[in-house]
Protein backbone atom coordinates (compact mmCIF):
# COMPACT_ATOMS: atom_id res chain seq x y z
CA UNK A 1 0.00 0.00 0.00
CA UNK A 2 1.58 3.54 -0.97
CA UNK A 3 0.23 6.27 0.91
CA UNK A 4 1.94 8.72 -1.00
CA UNK A 5 0.48 11.70 -3.21
CA UNK A 6 1.56 11.33 -6.51
CA UNK A 7 3.28 14.46 -8.21
CA UNK A 8 0.40 15.39 -9.95
CA UNK A 9 -1.93 15.17 -6.77
CA UNK A 10 0.53 17.49 -4.88
CA UNK A 11 0.68 19.86 -7.66
CA UNK A 12 -3.20 20.36 -7.15
CA UNK A 13 -3.34 20.25 -3.65
CA UNK A 14 -0.56 23.50 -3.40
CA UNK A 15 -2.22 24.96 -6.48
CA UNK A 16 -5.37 24.50 -4.37
CA UNK A 17 -3.83 25.70 -0.73
CA UNK A 18 -2.20 28.72 -2.64
CA UNK A 19 -5.30 30.24 -4.37
CA UNK A 20 -7.36 29.73 -0.56
CA UNK A 21 -4.86 31.63 0.92
CA UNK A 22 -3.97 34.53 -1.90
CA UNK A 23 -7.30 35.04 -3.22
CA UNK A 24 -9.94 33.33 -0.57
CA UNK A 25 -8.27 34.62 2.26
CA UNK A 26 -8.78 37.94 2.27
CA UNK A 27 -12.32 39.05 2.88
CA UNK A 28 -13.48 35.71 3.91
CA UNK A 29 -14.54 37.16 7.05
CA UNK A 30 -16.33 40.67 5.44
CA UNK A 31 -18.10 38.27 2.90
CA UNK A 32 -19.39 36.14 6.11
CA UNK A 33 -20.59 39.20 7.68
CA UNK A 34 -22.45 40.39 4.49
CA UNK A 35 -23.59 36.92 3.14
CA UNK A 36 -21.98 37.97 -0.33
CA UNK A 37 -21.35 35.59 -2.99
CA UNK A 38 -17.41 35.05 -3.93
CA UNK A 39 -18.31 35.76 -7.36
CA UNK A 40 -14.78 37.31 -8.66
CA UNK A 41 -13.11 34.38 -6.57
CA UNK A 42 -15.74 31.74 -8.50
CA UNK A 43 -14.71 33.22 -11.36
CA UNK A 44 -11.27 32.21 -11.01
CA UNK A 45 -11.55 29.38 -9.75
CA UNK A 46 -13.37 28.10 -12.87
CA UNK A 47 -10.55 29.67 -14.42
CA UNK A 48 -8.41 27.58 -13.08
CA UNK A 49 -9.97 24.22 -13.57
CA UNK A 50 -11.72 23.77 -9.89
CA UNK A 51 -15.01 23.94 -10.84
CA UNK A 52 -15.35 21.01 -13.29
CA UNK A 53 -12.18 18.90 -11.89
CA UNK A 54 -13.73 15.63 -12.92
CA UNK A 55 -15.05 16.06 -16.39
CA UNK A 56 -13.08 14.77 -18.77
CA UNK A 57 -11.31 17.41 -20.99
CA UNK A 58 -13.61 16.51 -24.12
CA UNK A 59 -16.33 18.50 -22.24
CA UNK A 60 -13.90 21.40 -20.84
CA UNK A 61 -13.08 19.70 -17.90
CA UNK A 62 -9.66 19.15 -16.35
CA UNK A 63 -10.03 14.76 -16.33
CA UNK A 64 -8.87 14.61 -13.22
CA UNK A 65 -9.50 12.17 -10.32
CA UNK A 66 -11.87 12.11 -7.24
CA UNK A 67 -8.57 12.08 -5.00
CA UNK A 68 -7.42 15.40 -6.85
CA UNK A 69 -10.93 16.81 -6.27
CA UNK A 70 -10.87 15.93 -2.63
CA UNK A 71 -7.63 17.40 -2.01
CA UNK A 72 -8.59 20.48 -3.71
CA UNK A 73 -11.78 20.27 -1.37
CA UNK A 74 -9.68 20.76 1.36
CA UNK A 75 -7.34 23.34 0.95
CA UNK A 76 -10.23 25.44 0.01
CA UNK A 77 -12.42 24.58 2.68
CA UNK A 78 -9.63 25.24 5.09
CA UNK A 79 -10.25 28.73 4.10
CA UNK A 80 -13.47 29.34 3.06
CA UNK A 81 -16.12 26.68 3.10
CA UNK A 82 -18.58 28.93 1.91
CA UNK A 83 -16.47 28.35 -1.53
CA UNK A 84 -15.70 24.54 -1.08
CA UNK A 85 -19.96 24.06 -1.01
CA UNK A 86 -20.64 25.90 -4.63
CA UNK A 87 -17.49 24.26 -5.95
CA UNK A 88 -18.94 20.72 -4.67
CA UNK A 89 -22.31 21.67 -5.73
CA UNK A 90 -21.43 22.06 -9.09
CA UNK A 91 -18.54 19.42 -9.86
CA UNK A 92 -20.17 16.41 -7.29
CA UNK A 93 -24.12 17.06 -7.96
CA UNK A 94 -24.02 19.01 -11.34
CA UNK A 95 -21.33 18.30 -13.50
CA UNK A 96 -20.72 14.70 -12.31
CA UNK A 97 -24.58 13.79 -12.92
CA UNK A 98 -24.57 15.44 -16.53
CA UNK A 99 -21.41 13.35 -17.74
CA UNK A 100 -23.03 10.24 -16.53
CA UNK A 101 -26.56 10.54 -17.54
CA UNK A 102 -26.95 13.08 -19.69
CA UNK A 103 -27.46 13.20 -23.55
CA UNK A 104 -25.08 14.57 -25.97
CA UNK A 105 -26.67 17.57 -26.97
CA UNK A 106 -27.17 18.20 -22.60
CA UNK A 107 -23.49 17.71 -22.27
CA UNK A 108 -22.55 20.04 -25.38
CA UNK A 109 -24.96 22.58 -23.97
CA UNK A 110 -24.78 22.50 -20.32
CA UNK A 111 -22.22 20.43 -19.15
CA UNK A 112 -19.17 22.18 -21.19
CA UNK A 113 -19.99 25.80 -19.90
CA UNK A 114 -20.43 24.28 -16.30
CA UNK A 115 -17.08 22.41 -16.51
CA UNK A 116 -15.44 25.43 -17.50
CA UNK A 117 -17.18 27.53 -14.60
CA UNK A 118 -18.84 29.84 -17.34
CA UNK A 119 -21.89 29.51 -15.45
CA UNK A 120 -22.73 27.61 -12.22
CA UNK A 121 -25.45 24.98 -11.76
CA UNK A 122 -27.34 24.14 -8.58
CA UNK A 123 -29.23 20.64 -7.27
CA UNK A 124 -32.90 20.22 -6.41
CA UNK A 125 -33.57 17.74 -4.70
CA UNK A 126 -35.06 19.03 -1.05
CA UNK A 127 -38.52 20.85 -1.12
CA UNK A 128 -40.64 21.84 2.64
CA UNK A 129 -41.75 18.46 2.88
CA UNK A 130 -39.29 16.41 1.29
CA UNK A 131 -35.80 16.76 3.13
CA UNK A 132 -34.59 13.55 4.22
CA UNK A 133 -37.67 11.87 3.10
CA UNK A 134 -36.05 12.41 -0.38
CA UNK A 135 -39.22 9.69 -2.19
CA UNK A 136 -42.06 12.36 -0.71
CA UNK A 137 -41.35 14.91 -3.53
CA UNK A 138 -44.43 17.28 -4.02
CA UNK A 139 -43.09 18.78 -7.25
CA UNK A 140 -44.87 17.83 -10.46
CA UNK A 141 -43.50 17.20 -13.41
CA UNK A 142 -46.55 16.67 -15.62
CA UNK A 143 -46.27 15.16 -19.47
CA UNK A 144 -47.52 17.27 -21.75
CA UNK A 145 -46.35 15.20 -25.16
CA UNK A 146 -43.32 17.34 -26.12
CA UNK A 147 -42.78 19.27 -22.35
CA UNK A 148 -43.27 18.56 -18.68
CA UNK A 149 -45.18 21.29 -17.24
CA UNK A 150 -43.21 21.61 -14.04
CA UNK A 151 -45.02 23.26 -10.12
CA UNK A 152 -43.84 22.82 -7.02
CA UNK A 153 -41.54 24.36 -4.70
CA UNK A 154 -37.69 23.80 -3.79
CA UNK A 155 -35.89 24.42 -0.52
CA UNK A 156 -32.48 25.47 0.58
CA UNK A 157 -31.20 25.22 -2.85
CA UNK A 158 -27.34 25.74 -2.42
CA UNK A 159 -26.45 27.99 -6.11
CA UNK A 160 -29.89 29.10 -5.93
CA UNK A 161 -29.49 32.65 -6.79
CA UNK A 162 -26.34 32.54 -8.90
CA UNK A 163 -26.97 29.44 -11.16
CA UNK A 164 -27.82 29.75 -14.62
CA UNK A 165 -28.66 26.15 -14.89
CA UNK A 166 -30.82 23.57 -11.98
CA UNK A 167 -31.10 20.25 -11.90
CA UNK A 168 -34.58 19.28 -10.43
CA UNK A 169 -36.38 16.65 -8.98
CA UNK A 170 -39.91 15.99 -9.61
CA UNK A 171 -42.86 13.57 -9.81
CA UNK A 172 -44.30 12.46 -12.87
CA UNK A 173 -46.25 9.39 -11.82
CA UNK A 174 -47.15 9.95 -7.95
CA UNK A 175 -48.96 5.97 -8.37
CA UNK A 176 -45.43 4.82 -9.22
CA UNK A 177 -43.49 6.05 -5.61
CA UNK A 178 -40.00 6.48 -6.38
CA UNK A 179 -40.45 4.94 -10.11
CA UNK A 180 -42.03 7.82 -11.16
CA UNK A 181 -39.72 10.44 -10.18
CA UNK A 182 -37.64 12.72 -12.66
CA UNK A 183 -34.84 14.54 -13.06
CA UNK A 184 -34.92 18.02 -15.54
CA UNK A 185 -32.67 20.92 -16.93
CA UNK A 186 -34.02 23.99 -16.04
CA UNK A 187 -32.82 27.42 -16.99
CA UNK A 188 -32.73 30.55 -15.55
CA UNK A 189 -35.25 32.49 -16.92
CA UNK A 190 -37.88 29.95 -18.13
CA UNK A 191 -41.11 31.89 -17.69
CA UNK A 192 -42.83 30.62 -14.27
CA UNK A 193 -39.46 30.01 -12.49
CA UNK A 194 -39.33 32.51 -9.23
CA UNK A 195 -36.47 32.89 -6.61
CA UNK A 196 -37.54 33.04 -3.29
CA UNK A 197 -35.48 35.53 -0.67
CA UNK A 198 -31.74 34.53 -0.13
CA UNK A 199 -31.49 32.60 2.74
CA UNK A 200 -29.83 34.03 6.17
CA UNK A 201 -28.09 31.07 7.20
CA UNK A 202 -25.99 30.77 10.69
CA UNK A 203 -22.94 29.14 8.53
CA UNK A 204 -21.36 29.20 5.15
CA UNK A 205 -23.16 32.57 4.77
CA UNK A 206 -20.70 33.58 1.39
CA UNK A 207 -22.92 30.85 -0.26
CA UNK A 208 -26.16 31.85 -1.98
CA UNK A 209 -29.13 30.25 -0.94
CA UNK A 210 -32.77 30.18 -2.43
CA UNK A 211 -36.08 28.50 -2.16
CA UNK A 212 -37.06 28.20 -5.74
CA UNK A 213 -40.84 28.34 -6.93
CA UNK A 214 -42.03 26.44 -10.19
CA UNK A 215 -45.37 27.57 -11.71
CA UNK A 216 -46.58 26.12 -14.73
CA UNK A 217 -42.92 26.03 -16.52
CA UNK A 218 -42.77 24.34 -19.72
CA UNK A 219 -39.36 22.71 -19.60
CA UNK A 220 -38.68 20.37 -23.10
CA UNK A 221 -38.90 16.42 -22.87
CA UNK A 222 -35.18 17.04 -23.96
CA UNK A 223 -34.18 18.30 -20.69
CA UNK A 224 -35.12 14.83 -19.08
CA UNK A 225 -31.95 13.26 -17.70
CA UNK A 226 -31.70 9.92 -18.50
CA UNK A 227 -35.11 7.52 -19.15
CA UNK A 228 -38.46 8.35 -18.02
CA UNK A 229 -38.84 7.19 -14.39
CA UNK A 230 -35.02 7.37 -13.71
CA UNK A 231 -35.14 10.75 -11.62
CA UNK A 232 -34.87 9.54 -7.95
CA UNK A 233 -31.67 6.70 -9.00
CA UNK A 234 -29.76 9.75 -10.83
CA UNK A 235 -30.40 11.46 -7.31
CA UNK A 236 -28.94 9.00 -5.24
CA UNK A 237 -26.38 8.42 -7.16
CA UNK A 238 -25.40 11.59 -7.38
CA UNK A 239 -25.51 12.05 -4.14
CA UNK A 240 -23.66 9.09 -2.96
CA UNK A 241 -20.63 10.98 -4.85
CA UNK A 242 -21.86 14.16 -3.52
CA UNK A 243 -20.79 13.31 0.06
CA UNK A 244 -17.96 12.63 -0.70
CA UNK A 245 -17.34 16.51 -1.88
CA UNK A 246 -19.39 17.37 1.52
CA UNK A 247 -16.83 14.64 3.49
CA UNK A 248 -13.73 16.78 2.45
CA UNK A 249 -15.15 20.33 3.00
CA UNK A 250 -15.77 18.69 6.51
CA UNK A 251 -12.30 17.65 6.58
CA UNK A 252 -11.20 21.01 5.42
CA UNK A 253 -13.15 23.16 7.85
CA UNK A 254 -11.48 20.65 10.43
CA UNK A 255 -8.25 21.02 9.49
CA UNK A 256 -8.26 24.79 9.29
CA UNK A 257 -9.43 25.21 13.27
CA UNK A 258 -6.71 23.26 13.69
CA UNK A 259 -4.02 24.50 12.05
CA UNK A 260 -5.20 27.96 13.81
CA UNK A 261 -5.57 26.56 17.35
CA UNK A 262 -2.19 24.86 16.91
CA UNK A 263 -0.25 28.45 15.87
CA UNK A 264 -2.24 30.21 18.47
CA UNK A 265 -1.31 27.93 21.17
CA UNK A 266 2.19 28.73 20.37
CA UNK A 267 2.13 32.36 20.69
CA UNK A 268 -0.69 32.96 23.18
CA UNK A 269 0.90 32.84 27.27
CA UNK A 270 -0.80 32.03 29.78
CA UNK A 271 0.80 31.21 33.70
CA UNK A 272 4.37 31.63 32.62
CA UNK A 273 4.59 29.90 29.48
CA UNK A 274 3.40 29.42 25.60
CA UNK A 275 -0.26 27.39 26.17
CA UNK A 276 0.45 24.79 24.02
CA UNK A 277 3.23 23.85 26.73
CA UNK A 278 0.28 23.03 29.10
CA UNK A 279 -1.05 19.54 28.86
CA UNK A 280 -4.73 20.60 29.17
CA UNK A 281 -4.46 22.24 25.69
CA UNK A 282 -1.33 19.79 24.03
CA UNK A 283 -4.17 17.15 24.70
CA UNK A 284 -6.76 18.49 22.70
CA UNK A 285 -4.29 19.25 19.89
CA UNK A 286 -3.72 15.87 19.69
CA UNK A 287 -7.24 14.42 20.02
CA UNK A 288 -7.77 16.67 17.17
CA UNK A 289 -5.02 16.16 15.38
CA UNK A 290 -5.55 12.27 15.49
CA UNK A 291 -9.47 12.68 14.78
CA UNK A 292 -8.63 14.84 11.67
CA UNK A 293 -6.11 12.06 10.38
CA UNK A 294 -8.48 9.49 10.70
CA UNK A 295 -11.39 11.69 8.92
CA UNK A 296 -8.64 11.88 6.06
CA UNK A 297 -8.27 8.31 5.76
CA UNK A 298 -11.58 7.75 5.09
CA UNK A 299 -12.25 10.51 2.71
CA UNK A 300 -9.69 9.50 1.00
CA UNK A 301 -10.44 6.03 1.22
CA UNK A 302 -14.23 6.74 -0.71
CA UNK A 303 -12.53 9.09 -3.46
CA UNK A 304 -10.29 5.97 -4.03
CA UNK A 305 -13.66 3.27 -4.53
CA UNK A 306 -15.18 5.79 -6.57
CA UNK A 307 -11.55 6.25 -8.76
CA UNK A 308 -11.58 2.27 -8.88
CA UNK A 309 -14.83 1.84 -9.57
CA UNK A 310 -15.78 0.31 -6.73
CA UNK A 311 -19.27 0.84 -4.74
CA UNK A 312 -18.59 4.02 -3.02
CA UNK A 313 -22.03 4.35 -1.13
CA UNK A 314 -21.14 2.66 2.27
CA UNK A 315 -17.19 4.43 2.23
CA UNK A 316 -18.40 7.91 1.15
CA UNK A 317 -21.26 7.88 4.06
CA UNK A 318 -18.57 6.94 6.27
CA UNK A 319 -16.25 9.61 5.07
CA UNK A 320 -19.11 12.45 5.67
CA UNK A 321 -20.45 10.89 9.10
CA UNK A 322 -17.20 11.24 10.39
CA UNK A 323 -15.36 14.15 8.98
CA UNK A 324 -18.69 15.91 9.33
CA UNK A 325 -18.91 15.20 13.49
CA UNK A 326 -14.46 15.94 13.30
CA UNK A 327 -15.37 19.67 11.52
CA UNK A 328 -17.73 20.20 14.26
CA UNK A 329 -15.75 18.93 17.36
CA UNK A 330 -12.19 20.15 16.18
CA UNK A 331 -13.91 23.69 15.87
CA UNK A 332 -15.53 24.45 19.23
CA UNK A 333 -12.22 22.74 20.37
CA UNK A 334 -10.61 25.43 18.58
CA UNK A 335 -12.74 28.28 19.68
CA UNK A 336 -11.71 26.98 23.27
CA UNK A 337 -8.04 27.55 22.48
CA UNK A 338 -8.45 30.27 21.78
CA UNK A 339 -10.32 31.64 24.46
CA UNK A 340 -11.88 35.02 24.34
CA UNK A 341 -10.57 35.44 21.21
CA UNK A 342 -12.30 32.35 19.59
CA UNK A 343 -15.12 34.42 19.93
CA UNK A 344 -14.22 37.11 18.16
CA UNK A 345 -14.63 37.47 14.28
CA UNK A 346 -10.99 38.25 13.39
CA UNK A 347 -9.67 34.73 14.66
CA UNK A 348 -11.77 33.34 12.06
CA UNK A 349 -12.45 30.07 14.33
CA UNK A 350 -16.27 30.69 15.43
CA UNK A 351 -16.61 31.37 11.64
CA UNK A 352 -15.64 27.73 11.16
CA UNK A 353 -17.83 26.46 14.25
CA UNK A 354 -20.88 27.72 12.40
CA UNK A 355 -19.65 26.64 9.20
CA UNK A 356 -18.95 23.25 10.29
CA UNK A 357 -22.81 22.37 11.27
CA UNK A 358 -23.99 22.37 7.94
CA UNK A 359 -22.08 19.66 6.77
CA UNK A 360 -23.95 17.38 9.28
CA UNK A 361 -27.00 18.77 7.62
CA UNK A 362 -26.98 18.57 4.26
CA UNK A 363 -26.55 16.05 1.62
CA UNK A 364 -28.18 13.48 3.71
CA UNK A 365 -28.22 14.37 7.71
CA UNK A 366 -26.27 12.27 10.14
CA UNK A 367 -28.68 9.96 11.01
CA UNK A 368 -29.46 9.84 6.80
CA UNK A 369 -25.57 8.52 6.99
CA UNK A 370 -26.29 6.20 9.62
CA UNK A 371 -29.37 4.85 7.74
CA UNK A 372 -27.01 4.14 4.23
CA UNK A 373 -24.01 2.16 6.21
CA UNK A 374 -26.51 0.12 8.40
CA UNK A 375 -28.35 -1.29 5.07
CA UNK A 376 -25.34 -2.08 3.64
CA UNK A 377 -24.05 -3.88 6.75
CA UNK A 378 -27.60 -5.59 6.87
CA UNK A 379 -27.04 -6.48 3.43
CA UNK A 380 -23.94 -8.06 3.41
N1 LIG B 1 -27.49 4.34 -6.02
C1 LIG B 1 -28.42 3.80 -6.85
N2 LIG B 1 -29.69 3.51 -6.46
C2 LIG B 1 -30.02 3.78 -5.18
C3 LIG B 1 -29.11 4.33 -4.26
C4 LIG B 1 -27.79 4.62 -4.73
N3 LIG B 1 -26.86 5.17 -3.94
N4 LIG B 1 -29.73 4.46 -3.07
C5 LIG B 1 -30.99 4.02 -3.24
N5 LIG B 1 -31.16 3.62 -4.52
C6 LIG B 1 -32.34 3.02 -5.12
C7 LIG B 1 -32.75 1.73 -4.40
O1 LIG B 1 -32.04 0.63 -4.93
C8 LIG B 1 -34.22 1.66 -4.69
O2 LIG B 1 -34.43 1.17 -6.01
P1 LIG B 1 -35.27 -0.20 -6.30
O3 LIG B 1 -36.63 0.00 -5.70
O4 LIG B 1 -35.24 -0.30 -7.78
O5 LIG B 1 -34.50 -1.28 -5.60
C9 LIG B 1 -34.64 3.12 -4.70
O6 LIG B 1 -33.48 3.89 -4.94
C10 LIG B 1 -35.29 3.55 -3.40
O7 LIG B 1 -34.34 3.29 -2.39
P2 LIG B 1 -34.75 3.13 -0.87
O8 LIG B 1 -35.90 2.18 -0.74
O9 LIG B 1 -33.51 2.86 -0.12
O10 LIG B 1 -35.32 4.61 -0.56
P3 LIG B 1 -35.73 5.26 0.80
O11 LIG B 1 -36.97 6.03 0.59
O12 LIG B 1 -35.70 4.26 1.90
O13 LIG B 1 -34.58 6.38 1.01
C11 LIG B 1 -32.49 7.31 1.65
C12 LIG B 1 -33.25 6.10 1.08
C13 LIG B 1 -31.03 6.88 1.68
C14 LIG B 1 -32.95 7.65 3.04
C15 LIG B 1 -32.69 8.50 0.68
O14 LIG B 1 -34.01 8.99 0.72
C16 LIG B 1 -31.75 9.65 0.96
O15 LIG B 1 -30.60 9.61 0.58
N6 LIG B 1 -32.26 10.72 1.61
C17 LIG B 1 -31.47 11.93 1.86
C18 LIG B 1 -31.57 12.85 0.69
C19 LIG B 1 -30.56 13.94 0.77
O16 LIG B 1 -29.37 13.69 0.81
N7 LIG B 1 -31.05 15.19 0.78
C20 LIG B 1 -30.17 16.33 0.76
C21 LIG B 1 -30.54 17.24 -0.35
S1 LIG B 1 -29.35 17.63 -1.55
C22 LIG B 1 -28.39 18.86 -0.94
O17 LIG B 1 -28.27 19.05 0.23
C23 LIG B 1 -27.63 19.62 -1.97
C24 LIG B 1 -27.12 20.96 -1.61
O18 LIG B 1 -27.65 21.96 -2.02
C25 LIG B 1 -25.84 21.05 -0.84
Amino acid sequence: MDYNLSEEHLMIQQAARDFAQNELLPGVIERDEKQEFPAAQVKMMGELGFLGMMVSEEYGGSGMDTLAYVLAMEEIAKVDASAAVIMSVNNSLVCWGLEHFGSEEQKQKYLKPLAKGEIIGAFCLSEPEAGSDATSQKTTAIDQGDHYLLNGTKNWITNGGTADVYLVIAQTYPEKGHKGINALIVEKGMAGFELGPKEQKLGIRGSDTHSLMFTDVKVPKDNRIGEDGFGFKFAMKTLAGGRIGIASQALGIAAGAYELARDYSKVRKAFGTEICNHQAIAFKLADMLTQIEAARHLVHKAAWDKDQDNNYDTSGAMAKLYASQVAMDTSIEAVQIHGGNGYVKEYHVERMMRDAKITQIYEGTSEIQKIVISRSLLRD
